[in-house]
């Protein structure tokens, strides 16, 4: 068997030789040979396609040939939860690293003689991040990309700074699904035009590009797109013929186009969704006018807050004064995966806040008297604490007597006649509207962005101040 030391110089080796190092054991495919070489001409990547294509299999083989690769380099394995982490990556890196490096099972890492570590870590909660703010990575791995907001994303893409002076990456591998489908796909597959530099074309897949830095001062560091299909992977083909068909048998056609084919505008193209990109990129705007009549924070707390639970929408939008048809502005998206009930009401108010509403709208059915206890409570902290002053927002409950897809429903005509603007894009929640369908659950963020815009048309003056003492 090879040591280490072979394998280094192996690595040493492909600067001269266009094979790259590999691992006892390990027979990239030729898509995994080109998302390795890939991988070290660019900051960011993203392998993303069919469920199945090989790209969990290439990203830890990946993590471990870097280590070996790259002596002291901090090198980490992402994903949202611990127990995803558990069930996809720890074992199968366990065998990997059998006598290459030492495993420390408490913080699930792995050290090598070069003194390079390889660490799974996940980002359960949103703000999770910040736990890394004193912490360098020479290369992050993000399995399942989409599971995360693009805010976890792009704070963990400062943390990528080699002190070793190894090239630093950040490298994603995803289906096309899941919360964070449309802002990855923007930032990797398709780009909005405003987001490319005047005359630059859509990339490319498997070609490196530069996307125009914001303060258009010149060409950003590189990306690439490599796209995985299930013809990637014949060694799953052949022990497993019948995934394809368990594949081709789901009954949601946009999921079966987007796991079999890998296919990034099928979660797009969604049959009887009641939102549309389009339409909601026709009626964006850079910013809300001045004079707003009303402002109100949609809240959908979870109704449990472990690594789990679902998130909490939070959604402020405002209506303009004196407009016909009235014209509603989206403000701010805040949900998130919160640490507890307190955490989640004292975001809500943070933002009720920060827009200076005077309503906050959540529904009764579910918890109510905790919802409205919980928000009163974090109001009170507010004013304490100095964060909140003068007047004070209605908490209000509403009651769901009609279903979600019903309430929703006005909703999407108010967007189809092009009375609602949102200020700046939400990719999460423009995810979660465009993709979903009356009769399925409706997420967290949309039905946030329903208790707002439903209370805004309802409401046509605004609420009074009310008195501080209401809420003791
Ligand atoms: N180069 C390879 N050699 C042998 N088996 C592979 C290889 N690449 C992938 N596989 C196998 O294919 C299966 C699916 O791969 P995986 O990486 O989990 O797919 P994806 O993450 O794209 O959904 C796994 O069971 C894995 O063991
Ligand atoms: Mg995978």
């Amino acid at each position: 068997m090879a040591t280490v030391w072979d394998l280094v110089l192996e690595g040493v080796l492909a600067e001269y030789d266009p094979k790259p190092p590999t691992l006892p054991g390990y027979e990239p495919q030729p898509k995994q040979s080109i998302a390795e070489q890939l991988a070290g001409e660019v900051f960011e990547m993203l392998y993303g396609g069919a469920a199945g294509g090989g790209k969990s299999y290439w990203l830890r083989h990946s993590a471990v040939l870097y280590c070996l690769t790259h002596p002291g380099a901090y090198v980490a394995i992402v994903r949202r939860t611990l127990p995803m982490l558990r069930k996809t990556h720890h074992r199968p890196l366990q065998d990997i690293c059998r006598g290459l490096a030492t495993h420390n099972k408490s913080d699930l890492s792995w050290t090598f003689p070069n003194g390079a570590v390889l660490q799974l870590i996940s980002l359960t909660h949103d703000g999770d991040e910040q736990d890394y703010k004193s912490v360098e990575f020479d290369r992050l791995y993000f399995d399942e990309l989409t599971e995360f907001t693009e805010a976890q994303y792009t704070y963990m893409l400062t943390r990528l700074r080699s002190s070793n002076g190894h090239p630093t990456a950040a490298i994603g591998a995803t289906n096309p699904e899941g919360v964070g489908y449309a802002w990855v796909k923007r930032r990797f597959v398709k780009p909005r035009p405003g987001d490319l530099a005047e005359g630059q074309g859509q990339p490319v897949a498997c070609e490196p590009w530069r996307p125009p830095l914001p303060d258009g001062s010149g060409p950003g560091r590189a990306r690439v797109f490599v796209p995985a299909t299930l013809l990637d992977n014949p060694a799953l083909l052949a022990a497993n013929p019948e995934y394809e068909m368990t594949l081709r048998s789901m009954t949601d056609p946009r999921k079966r186009k987007a796991l079999l084919e890998g296919d990034w505008d099928a979660m797009d193209q969604v049959q009887g969704a009641q939102f549309s990109l389009t339409n909601i990129d026709n009626h964006r705007v850079h910013k809300a006018p001045a004079d707003l009549a009303r402002v109100v924070v949609g809240y959908d707390p979870a109704t449990t807050f472990t690594a789990t639970s679902d998130e909490t929408g939070i959604v402020a939008a405002a209506s303009a004064q004196a407009t016909r048809p009235r014209q509603m502005y989206v403000l701010a998206d805040r949900s998130a995966r919160f640490g507890s009930p307190e955490q989640a009401a004292r975001t809500c108010v943070d933002v009720a806040w920060s827009v200076q509403a005077d309503a906050i709208v959540y529904e009764t059915n579910q918890g109510g008297d905790y919802v409205k206890a919980a928000l009163n409570s974090a109001l009170r902290h507010a004013v304490k604490e100095g964060r909140w002053k003068g007047p004070l927002p209605k908490v209000l409950g509403v009651h769901a007597k009609r279903g979600k897809a019903l309430r929703a429903e006005p909703v999407s005509v108010y967007y189809d006649q092009g009375q609602v603007h949102h200020v700046g894009p939400f990719e999460e929640l423009e995810g979660q509207m465009t993709t979903w369908t009356p009769g399925n659950d409706s997420p967290d963020r949309l039905d946030a962005l329903v208790y707002a815009i439903t209370h805004l048309e309802e409401k046509a003056a605004p609420a009074g101040p009310v008195p501080i003492r209401s809420l003791w």
